[in-house]
């Protein structure tokens, strides 16, 4: 077991995933009960996170003093580093030079951190964030990496098992930070790596468990992987507590809705509410253009027919619901946070259902919270549910409606669920599927010529987008061999009355973004 203590840093999460990468269990605290987090859990060692304060700052957070007392190894990043280095005697001072984004760190001492990973006397990318640094250094340490502008850019005391890094290991521009922290885990903790998502699975239903109690809970089914993982799990927890509810706004993907209702009510039995409510959403959307304006009314509409639901529900089980269960994984707390630091602004109002739990006086069961896709992919493996859906590429709440720029119809949404299934299916056909974070098509309020047979054609352009990304929060294009794109483009125009022109989309997010709304 480890001890991770957040100091508020915004990717304090990525470390705990590091570990868990590693086959051993971590727990996230804020700094403010770590101390007792220490004494409950008894870890073999602990992780002291970044954050955005200043040692220097008056009533600068600290790690519990227990934590030095017992003995146990201590790894701190960043803010961690420099708390660690003042706590046990060292300086700190604010840098004349602040270092942010991409640095190279020199090895100028063997250590156990580095055995394997980094060699004596070479260089190494890592990522900087940080204005402070560690200017002497406590009793017992020795400097084992300087870059520029942090000369203890990382440092250890060997003797007691203390390390200390000023660049962030856990994100993916430190290269070798992965192997950095299994470093510290197996060698230096010596945690054995036996944890699995089968552990995560118990532990996360007696938390459901212990949370819910006898309480009752709705679960809003997008269709997506994340809530129907989040529902089978909570499902396991408490049984027929729950509840699920299929709100169908009519801009879904081809067969998706009766994939979950088969899914839901045939393979594991779940009591699940399947809402047909295609007339009233595109009623509503009926002559609105603007994206954000679509949102909102996407995701006021949802929120009152599903309201409407859980009274029925409510009247027909004696109670009124307490909690709400939600997928939101780890990449949408941080979504709409920078981490180059940045002042974050709305790109997207993605939260759709947002408005819920406040209006409904509800109360969030996110047991997924802190993983992250590919980890709730693997979650859902463990609770048998089918390859082919779990799999299935991200899909936004509000549906093919921001993938019709302009006006949202009928008849623009069967179009686009048609050539959208043909695109899919060459893709799996191809063997592609897994390789792309996300394809769809977007059908594109413009209208071109073209000629078939004999006759002059004048319909609807079309644009594919494919997308290789490892969250979300960047992407790049696909890049299929033109024969591959040719060949989409044949189907769709032949098979797909309404589109008459192919085109694909290669731009990467930054600066486009995914989806084109
Ligand atoms: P963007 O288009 O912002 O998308 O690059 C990043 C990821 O988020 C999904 N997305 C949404 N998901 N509601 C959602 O639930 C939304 O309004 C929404 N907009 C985008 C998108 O499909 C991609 O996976």
């Amino acid at each position: 077991k480890i001890l991770i203590v957040d100091f508020g840093s915004q990717v304090t999460q990525l470390i705990a995933r590091r570990v868990r990468e590693e086959g051993v269990y971590s727990e996230v605290v804020p700094f403010q009960s770590a101390a007792e987090a220490f004494a409950r859990m008894q870890p073999k060692a602990v992780i002291l996170s970044g954050g955005p304060c200043s040692v220097l700052d008056d009533n600068a957070p600290e790690a519990p003093r227990e934590i030095f007392e017992s003995g146990v190894p201590v790894l701190g990043i960043c803010y961690g580093e420099q708390t660690m280095a003042r706590q046990l005697g060292g300086v700190v001072e604010g840098g004349h030079h602040r270092e942010f984004g991409r640095a190279e760190v020199e090895v100028v001492a063997d250590s156990v951190l580095f055995d394997g990973v980094w060699g004596l006397g070479n260089r190494y990318p890592v990522w900087m964030s940080h204005g402070d640094r560690v200017t002497r250094l406590p009793e017992g340490f020795q400097v084992i990496a300087a870059s520029e502008n942090a000369p203890h850019a990382a440092i250890a005391d060997e003797t007691r098992h203390y390390y200390g890094v000023q660049f962030h290991l856990e994100v993916i521009h430190t290269p070798d930070g992965a192997r950095l922290i299994r470093n510290f885990v197996r060698r230096i903790a010596g945690c054995t790596g036996d944890w699995t998502m089968s552990a995560f699975r118990e532990e996360a239903i007696a938390r459901i468990r212990a949370q819910v109690g006898q309480g009752r809970v709705l679960c809003a089914l997008s269709g997506g992987v994340d809530s129907a993982v989040a529902a089978v799990l909570i499902h396991q927890a408490i049984g027929d507590q729950l509840t699920c509810v299929l709100v169908d706004h009519g801009l879904m993907r081809m067969g998706e809705a009766d994939w979950v209702v088969n899914l839901f009510r045939e393979h594991y039995n779940i009591p699940l509410v399947h809402v047909q409510a295609e007339e009233l959403f595109l009623g509503k959307l009926a002559g609105v253009s603007d994206p954000e304006q679509k949102r909102k009314i996407i995701g006021g509409l949802f929120i009152d027919v599903f309201d409407a639901e859980a009274k029925k529900i409510a009247a027909s089980h004696g109670g009124a619901p307490e909690f709400l269960a939600q997928g939101t994984l780890y990449p949408d707390v941080i979504e709409s946070v920078s981490f180059t630091g940045g002042p974050s602004v709305t790109i997207k109002s993605h939260h759709n259902v947002g408005g819920l739990p406040a209006r409904m006086n509800l109360k969030l069961v996110e047991p997924l919270r802190e993983l992250f896709k590919d980890e709730v992919r693997a979650l859902g493996r463990e609770l048998g549910l089918p390859d082919a859906f779990i799999g299935r590429h991200p899909f936004p709440g509000p549906g093919l409606a921001i993938r019709c720029p302009g006006e949202v119809t009928r008849e623009k949404c069967d179009i686009l669920r048609q050539a959208d299934a043909i695109y899919i299916d060459e893709i799996r056909k191809a063997g592609l599927y897994d390789d792309i974070w996300q394809a769809f098509v977007v059908l594109l309020p413009v209208r071109s010529v073209g000629v078939m047979g004999d006759g002059r054609t004048y319909d609807y352009v079309c644009a594919l987008r494919a997308v290789t990304s490892v969250d979300g929060m960047t992407a790049d294009f696909y890049p299929f061999d033109m024969k591959f794109l040719g060949q989409v483009s044949t189907r769709i125009v032949n098979e797909v009355k309404g589109i008459n022109r192919v085109t694909y989309d290669i731009t990467a997010k930054p600066p486009g973004t995914i989806e084109w709304e």
